[in-house]
C-alpha cells in the first residue's frame, strides 16, 4: 500500500491579512496531515502564497509599496497565521521564489512544445478580485455595474495580444476521466457542477497578459506575464521540484492526495489544472475537495463585504484548540457553515470541558485514591466493558475509509459517541461502590483509562495542543500515538504510573446562564 501522502491547502492572496476562512482551509488540511501521520503515512503538507497577478500589484500600489515588499510583509502574516494555527505543514511556498518560477516557465515550454498554447487576441471580461475570465452570460448588470454572477466580483472589459492554452482540446478527455475517477471531484455535489459546465463546451484560455508586469515572464516574450492561475496552481508541483521527475519529493508525492480548496475555486482546479496537467503528460491528482464557505451572517466573509471574523481574535479569547474543535465540528464539512460565538460557548462547555476534560479528572482522581496512581492490574473484562472498548476495535477500519473519503463528520460524530458512552459508562458502573471488590474496581479503572488514551488518541489531529497536555496522564506525547492502537485493549501496563493533570478546558461563564 502507498504509504505516502501528499495534502495542500489553496495558496493564499497575500492582498490582504488573513481571515477565517483562510484559517478554516488550512485548519482542516491539517486535521488530515496529521491523522495520516498518527496511522503511519510520511506525509507532506503544503501551504503558502499566491503573489503575482494584477489583484496584487494594485494592492501594493494602493499602498505606495514595491510589490514584492507589500508580498513580503503580507506572507509573513501568512506564515505566522500558519504557527499561530499550529499547522503541521512541512513546506511554505512563495510564488515569488525561484524555485516556483523555475517549474512555471518549464510547464509552460512543454505546453508549448506539445502545441497547446498559440497567440492571439483576447477581448472580454476579466474580474481582477477574482483574477478570472468570464464569458458574457456569467455576467450581470448590478445598479449599472457589470459582476460576475457566481462571485458578485466587478469585471472589466480587456482587449490585448494575449498567449492562449488549446483548453477546447480537452473537453472530451476531462468529461471521460471524471466518469473513470468518479472521485476525483469531491463531494459528489462539485462534481455535477464541474461536468455542467464543462458539457456546456470549453473555449480556449487567455494565459498571459500584456497590460501589467507584476508576474512570472513567458519564456522568449517578456512583454507577456504568465496568467496567475496558470502560474499559482503549479506550486502543487514546483514545491516537489519538477521538472527533476526522478526528485525524491516528486517521486514519493505526485500525485497528490488531495488538493483541499474551497468551493468557489473549483473551475480553476478541476478544469484548468488537470487540462495544463494532461496536456503536459503529469498525471492528475488523486482528489479536488472543494469545502464549503464559512458563512458571516448569511454571506461568504471577504474582505470587500467588510464582514470579516478574525481568527487570531476568537484564539486570543477562547484559544486556538477550542476554534479547531469548533470549526471542524460545527461546520458540517462539506458544506457552508456559520460560525456563532455562541455555539462556539457551547462546544468548549459541554464537548471540551465537561465531556473530555471532566472525565480525565475524575478518572485520574479516582485512580489517585483508590489505585495509588498507578495503572491497575486486571483479571478480565466483563460484557459491560468490551461493549465501550471494542467500538473502536470493529471501527478501526471504518474509521480509515471514511477519512479517505474527507468524511470528517462520520469522524466527529464517532468521538462525541464515545465520549457520551464513556461518561455513561463510569457513571453507569460506579466504581465507588465497588470498594469492597477490588478486583472490580480496577477493572472498571483500567477500562476507563484505555478509553480515553483511545479518545485523546483520536482527538489529537483535531487538539493537538491539548492533547499533549492530556497524555502526561499516561507518561505519553503525540510522538507515542498511533492509530493502529485505538483496536487493542491492553496498551496501558499494569503498574506504570498514572499523572494528574491541570484543567484542559476552562468552562465559559455565558451571558445568558
Ligand atoms: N490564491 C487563490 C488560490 C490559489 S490555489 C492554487 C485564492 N486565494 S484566496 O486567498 O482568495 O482564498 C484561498 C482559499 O480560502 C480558497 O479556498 C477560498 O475558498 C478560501 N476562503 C476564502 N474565504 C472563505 C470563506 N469565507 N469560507 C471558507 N473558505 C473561504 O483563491
Amino acid at each position: 500500500m502507498d504509504k505516502n501522502y501528499y495534502i495542500t491547502t489553496p495558496i493564499y492572496y497575500p492582498s490582504a491579512k488573513p481571515h477565517m476562512g483562510h484559517a478554516y482551509s488550512s485548519i482542516i488540511a491539517d486535521f488530515f496531515a496529521r491523522f495520516k501521520r498518527i496511522d503511519g503515512f510520511n506525509v507532506h503538507f503544503l501551504t503558502g502564497t499566491d503573489e503575482h497577478g494584477l489583484k496584487i500589484q494594485r494592492a501594493a500600489e494602493n499602498k505606495n509599496i514595491d510589490p514584492l515588499k507589500f508580498c513580503d510583509q503580507i506572507s509573513q502574516t501568512f506564515r505566522e497565521l500558519s504557527e499561530t494555527l499550529n499547522l503541521s505543514n512541512t513546506d511554505f511556498i512563495r510564488t515569488t521564489e525561484d524555485r516556483h518560477k523555475k517549474t512555471v516557465q518549464h510547464l509552460w515550454s512543454e505546453l508549448e512544445a506539445n502545441d497547446d498554447i498559440y497567440l492571439s487576441k483576447y477581448s472580454g471580461w476579466y474580474s481582477v478580485s477574482d483574477e478570472a475570465f468570464y464569458s458574457e452570460d456569467e455576467i450581470v448588470d448590478k445598479n449599472g455595474i457589470k459582476v460576475s454572477e457566481a462571485s458578485g466580483s466587478i469585471v472589466e472589459w480587456i482587449e490585448e495580444e494575449s498567449y492562449f492554452f488549446r483548453l477546447s482540446k480537452w473537453q472530451d478527455k476531462l468529461l471521460d476521466y471524471f466518469e473513470k475517477n468518479p472521485e476525483f471531484i469531491s463531494p459528489k455535489s462539485r462534481k455535477n457542477e464541474v461536468v455542467n459546465f464543462v458539457k456546456g463546451g470549453l473555449k480556449d484560455l487567455s494565459i498571459s497578459r500584456k497590460a501589467f508586469s507584476w508576474g512570472i515572464k513567458v519564456p522568449n516574450n517578456s512583454e507577456h506575464v504568465i496568467y496567475v492561475w496558470l502560474d499559482a496552481l503549479t506550486n502543487y508541483i514546483s514545491a516537489l521540484n519538477y521538472p527533476d521527475r526522478s526528485d525524491t519529493l516528486f517521486k514519493n508525492f505526485w500525485p497528490a492526495s488531495v488538493h483541499l480548496i474551497g468551493k468557489d475555486i473549483l473551475r480553476f482546479h478541476a478544469v484548468y489544472w488537470p487540462a495544463f496537467l494532461m496536456a503536459a503528460k503529469i498525471p492528475l491528482p488523486k482528489k479536488i475537495y472543494g469545502h464549503g464557505w464559512i458563512l458571516s451572517g448569511d454571506e461568504k466573509m471577504s474582505k470587500s463585504k467588510g464582514n470579516i471574523l478574525d481568527p487570531i481574535d476568537i484564539i486570543n479569547t477562547y484559544g486556538l484548540d477550542p476554534l479547531r474543535y469548533y470549526l471542524i465540528k460545527e461546520v458540517s464539512f462539506g458544506n457552508d457553515g456559520n460560525i456563532s460565538q455562541d455555539r462556539l460557548e457551547d462546544c468548549i462547555n459541554s464537548d471540551l470541558a465537561n465531556n473530555y476534560g471532566n472525565l480525565c479528572q475524575r478518572v485520574t482522581a479516582f485512580a489517585e485514591k483508590n489505585c495509588s496512581l498507578k495503572v491497575p492490574k486486571i483479571k478480565n473484562f466483563n460484557e459491560d466493558d468490551l461493549v465501550v472498548l471494542n467500538k473502536f476495535t470493529e471501527n478501526l477500519s471504518v474509521i480509515r475509509q471514511e477519512i479517505d473519503k474527507q468524511n470528517i463528520n462520520f469522524y466527529i460524530n464517532f468521538i462525541v459517541s464515545a465520549l457520551f458512552e464513556a461518561n455513561k459508562y463510569f457513571n453507569d458502573q460506579e466504581p465507588w461502590k465497588k470498594k469492597d471488590d477490588k478486583d472490580r474496581l480496577n477493572t472498571i479503572v483500567y477500562t476507563s483509562l484505555e478509553i480515553i488514551r483511545k479518545i485523546s488518541f483520536m482527538l489529537y489531529p483535531i487538539i493537538p495542543d491539548s492533547i499533549d497536555k492530556a497524555l502526561k496522564i499516561f507518561n505519553l506525547n503525540s510522538k507515542d500515538i498511533n492509530l493502529e492502537s485505538i483496536a487493542s485493549h491492553d496498551y496501558l501496563k499494569a503498574g506504570n504510573d498514572i499523572n494528574k493533570i491541570d484543567i484542559l478546558f476552562k468552562k465559559i461563564e455565558k451571558k445568558n446562564d
